[in-house]
């Protein structure tokens, strides 16, 4: 464990560029691996859990390689899949576990997955339950959780199935298992999730429709697909760029340029939010990268106000509620949350988490059975930490939020861990102390 003070330290300001998308990153090394011949990443994300796809997808045939900023991968093409020799090691890693249970469900390999004391918490049981009717069978710890082993089917049998929570990380399960599975599988998808993987895998040449009946999604996927290599370009992580939006929004004399922020409109939901609290956000230059939408922020200091957060929104800004209720600690007036029962099952629970540790942290904040309420200062500084640190549960987004929180703060906030922040955003400490100089 490795513990740091987050200190004031003035208005954040210039250019900075955060690093790829993590959600595209995992997804580009895995649909690579399975095209057959070169597919080139440039703006992968080089941070933990990527590289733990990366690992498991060369335990499985793929060769994966960087030459200069690009990473090469050759494909064993769908179906081509070999029996990696040891266990999967999914490191914290949630997206690498679910996604590779659905690549590994419509193969004949028998795979045991584990990972650390976080990710050993959370629920598996929401693929385990649509990958069995495919065909695959498994042996989980007790509820359904990591360690597991699993066996794939081949063939694997196609459904038709009804996300019963709102999760990109499910329904990419079964439709990455339909890849290799004959016929047509289909996903319902009753509110809509980040659509990356329904984005790639047509760029990857997979035949994958979409319908829109009512508010509902379906997806069907064509089995014993043939997918072609691309050349990927990787816009940088929203959900990475959110810790310095929010730190700029509430750090007097800020005026910071965050370049290159994937704004995909299912991931955009806490620019939103952001903005009816009275946060200056610019857009500039928006364009299109490697098919999504990107943008450079310009975010100034504002003075923000509490709201109540429309529920509806949450599946678009699903990881960013952490950074959001430290914005809400600073605002003038009452913030709002509530159907937020999934933030109980992320890298920690992040309802408890960050109501523990702001409230550490000096901010008044009650929790609630799916949602905190947050009563801001109007602006003032926390008082920050004095005694024990806040507690970050190898969650690197509590660490980070946290150390948001610091920068809002008369004596600064202890964070007692923050080497989970290498999972997804290495550099983060360090474009934090250039942000301010
Ligand atoms: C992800 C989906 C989300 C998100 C996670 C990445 C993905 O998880 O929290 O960080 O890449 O599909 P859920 O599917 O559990 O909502």
């Amino acid at each position: 464990m490795t513990s740091h003070r987050f200190q004031p330290q003035g208005p954040l300001s210039g250019r900075l560029r955060v690093p790829g998308d993590k959600s595209i990153s995992h997804r580009s090394i895995m649909f690579g691996a399975l095209a057959v011949g070169e597919t080139c990443v440039t703006g992968l994300l080089e941070g933990e859990d990527v590289m733990a796809t990366a690992a498991a997808m060369r335990a499985m045939g793929a060769t994966i390689t960087k030459q200069g900023d690009e990473w090469r991968i050759h494909g064993v093409g769908v179906g081509g899949l070999l029996q990696p020799t040891g266990a999967l090691d999914m490191g914290n890693s949630g997206t690498s576990t679910r996604l590779l249970m659905g690549l590994v469900a419509s193969h004949a390999i028998t795979a045991a997955f584990t990972g650390d004391a976080s990710l050993s918490k959370r629920p598996m049981g929401r693929v385990i339950e649509p990958l069995s009717r495919m065909g695959a069978s498994f042996e989980a710890s007790p509820g359904g959780t990591l360690p597991l082993l699993m066996r794939g089917a081949q063939p694997a049998v196609p459904i038709e199935y009804r996300l019963p929570v709102a999760s990109a990380q499910v329904k990419s399960a079964v439709l990455l298992a339909g890849l290799n599975t004959p016929g047509i599988t289909t996903v319902i998808e009753p509110v809509p999730t980040r659509d990356h993987s329904e984005r790639m895998l047509r760029g990857f040449g997979a035949e994958l429709d979409v319908e829109e009946i009512g508010g509902e999604r379906i997806i069907r996927i064509h089995g014993e697909a043939e997918l072609k290599p691309q050349q990927v370009v990787v816009p940088g992580d929203p959900s990475s760029a959110a810790f310095f939006i929010v730190a700029a929004l509430i750090t007097e004399g800020s005026d910071l340029v965050i370049d290159n922020i994937g704004l995909n409109p299912t991931r955009a939901g806490l620019i939103e939010v952001l903005r009816q609290m009275g946060g200056n956000i610019e857009e500039l230059d928006r364009r299109e990268v490697g098919g999504e939408p990107v943008a450079d922020l310009r975010v100034k200091h504002s003075a923000l106000t509490g709201i109540e957060v429309d529920p509806a929104i949450a599946p678009s800004m699903i990881d960013e509620f952490p950074v959001l209720f430290v914005a809400a600690a600073l605002a003038q007036g009452t913030t709002v949350t509530s159907g937020l029962d999934e933030l109980r099952v992320k890298e920690s629970d992040r309802l408890s988490a960050m109501a523990a540790a702001l409230t550490l942290a000096g901010a008044r904040v009650t929790e609630c059975e799916d949602g905190l309420v947050i009563e801001g200062t109007g602006g003032e500084p926390l008082a920050g930490t004095t005694g024990e640190p806040v507690t970050t549960h190898l969650d690197h987004r509590i660490a980070m939020s946290m150390a948001v929180a610091g920068l809002a703060s008369r004596g600064g906030v202890e964070v007692d861990d923050t080497s989970p922040i290498a999972t997804s955003f290495p550099n983060f400490m360090a474009l934090l102390e250039g942000a301010s100089q």
